[in-house]
């Protein structure tokens, strides 16, 4: 006979953190984000840890490059997604690891012989006012000259003269080679007084140019997430088909983490594709999931995986509870595999640290998540909202809204993440494609997310996630504590009615 679950299965919608006491020393400024990434041995510091509890879903309309630059410049980490040709994956985490801090690939150009007209229109396309003048005309030509817009005016000029003629020529433009590091890059800005400084390769070719205000810019994130090369970590998503190609041509573009991306991870076949990868890359960090329970979890800690992704049927576009009938409320599922985790913990020595993926709607549930026992989050509906994500922007009569559609709808059709039997393609959809509202800068809307985690932490008398994880008191709440949680008076710009 089936075996029921005697526990309700729970989200966080249904619970709320009781405040403890707070010590003087606790304050939001005193909080350390910091959290382990991957499998370590108990008591020890992992190889890979977070600055911030924050990754990005492994999905096309989530982890681009520049979210994935964006997040990492923020301590945490993006897993690009899987859903794409191998090489193009690749290309994607080349992208991430050869970003530079304050070094811009310039998306500015023209050739000599392009007319001042040309020039005018590539400066409104991309809103900048410095243009490279290369041979070829592209980002990485041989640079003959810079131009910006204070060098030509259209009516005293005309816009059919060439750039050539008014360009400042590179015989007369201080430029640097590629081994100068961005404060020496800073410092020759302001002893030359420069607003911007070429980065040539031993050819003369551009590799980058750096702005002044990008220097500035680079101080605004203290908590980036590097490797010991000073390049920004990466993530990739793997699958159980392909992962014999694309593993090696992950790690060849240097991507610092993979994790298996599956609807359902409690499979002979995620164990086998972790056995492969830590037979052939034994140092390569490598997560697993989704799970749901303790018996799931303990499962694919046994088979290798360095961390384990909780959550399945939670996620803001998912179907697959409607569809398939199987999960489990987010809260639930946690718990039990936190409760694994520290037991595989006791038995092994070894802490194999867990992520809540999925389902987060406000920012409070992130702090929920991590009290529970997750080791860090994973979000896709919170970062679709952002600038940097692929999803369009797209205007409506309430605001702009971005795209966000799921791996399983019909728009990804991503079906390496669904074991439908279905060979090459989706039997049926397990994801929705819809709308978000848009929600500006990642950096901006981070911090904001970021603020508030920190001072929930301070509320709960935690500086540290592991002894917020530990000392968190939690409660169910009845549906009247929850509505008494919102505000209950007439908002000042909403129309007041008679009832
Ligand atoms: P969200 O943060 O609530 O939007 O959930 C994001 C998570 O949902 C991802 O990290 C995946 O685990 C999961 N997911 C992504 N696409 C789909 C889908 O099409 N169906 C079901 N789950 C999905």
């Amino acid at each position: 006979m089936a075996q029921i679950i005697a526990e309700v299965s729970r989200t966080f919608n249904e619970f709320l953190l009781l405040p403890n006491r707070t010590r003087t020393d606790c304050s939001a400024a005193t909080v350390d984000l910091r959290t382990a990434l991957v499998r370590h041995s108990a008591g020890q510091a992992p190889a890979i840890e977070l600055r911030s509890p924050f990754t990005s879903a492994i999905m096309q309309a989530v982890s681009t490059p520049a979210l994935a630059i964006a997040l990492a410049r923020n301590g945490g980490l993006s897993f690009l997604h899987h859903n794409q040709p191998v090489q193009d994956q690749a290309a994607a985490v080349r992208q991430v690891k050869n970003f530079k801090a304050g070094f811009v690939v310039s998306d500015t150009n023209v050739r000599p012989d392009d007319s001042l007209g040309v020039l005018a229109d590539v400066m409104r396309r991309t809103g900048h006012s410095t243009a490279a003048v290369t041979d070829d005309g592209t980002a990485t030509g041989r640079l003959l000259g810079l131009v910006t817009s204070r060098d030509f005016h259209p009516q005293r000029h005309g816009l059919d003269g060439p750039v050539g003629e008014r360009m400042t020529p590179l015989s007369e433009l201080p430029h640097a080679d590629s081994e100068i590091t961005l404060s020496d890059a800073n410092a020759r800005l302001w002893d030359e007084r420069l607003d911007c400084l070429p980065v040539l390769d031993g050819d003369g070719h551009l590799q980058h140019l750096v702005f002044r205000s990008d220097y500035a810019d680079n101080k605004r994130f203290p908590d980036q997430l590097v490797d010991a090369a000073k390049r920004l970590r990466v993530g990739a998503g793997i699958n159980t088909h392909d992962y014999r190609e694309r593993v090696p041509a992950l790690l060849e573009a240097g991507a610092d983490v993979l994790c298996f991306d599956s609807s359902d991870g409690y499979s002979d076949w995620q164990a086998q594709a972790l056995t492969w990868v830590k037979k052939h890359h034994p140092d390569v960090p490598v997560g697993g999931g989704n799970v749901v329970d303790g018996e799931a979890f303990t499962f694919l800690a046994e088979a290798g995986a360095d961390f384990v992704k909780v959550g399945v049927g939670g996620g803001s576009i998912c179907i697959t509870r409607d569809q398939k009938g199987i999960g489990r409320g987010q809260a639930s599922a946690v718990l039990d595999v936190a409760a694994a985790r520290d037991a595989f913990r006791e038995r092994t020595g070894a802490y194999v640290p867990i992520c809540s993926d999925g389902g987060l709607v406000h920012d409070y549930h992130v702090a929920l998540a991590l009290a529970m026992g997750a080791d860090f989050v994973m979000m896709g509906r919170y970062f679709a909202r952002f600038d940097q994500a692929a999803g369009a922007k797209l205007p409506t009569r309430d605001g702009f809204v971005k795209e966000y559609w799921g791996e399983g709808s019909n728009r990804a059709r991503n079906w390496q993440r669904y074991g439908q039997g279905g060979g090459q393609g989706l039997v049926f959809e397990e994801g929705v494609d819809g709308y978000v509202p848009y929600a500006g800068d990642l950096n901006e809307g981070l911090a904001l997310t970021v603020a508030k985690l920190r001072t929930t932490m301070v509320s709960c008398g935690s500086t540290t996630l592991p002894e917020f994880r530990s000392t968190a008191r939690l409660t169910l709440v009845s549906d009247q504590s929850f509505q008494e949680s919102h505000a209950n008076v007439t908002l000042r710009d909403a129309p007041v009615t008679a009832s």
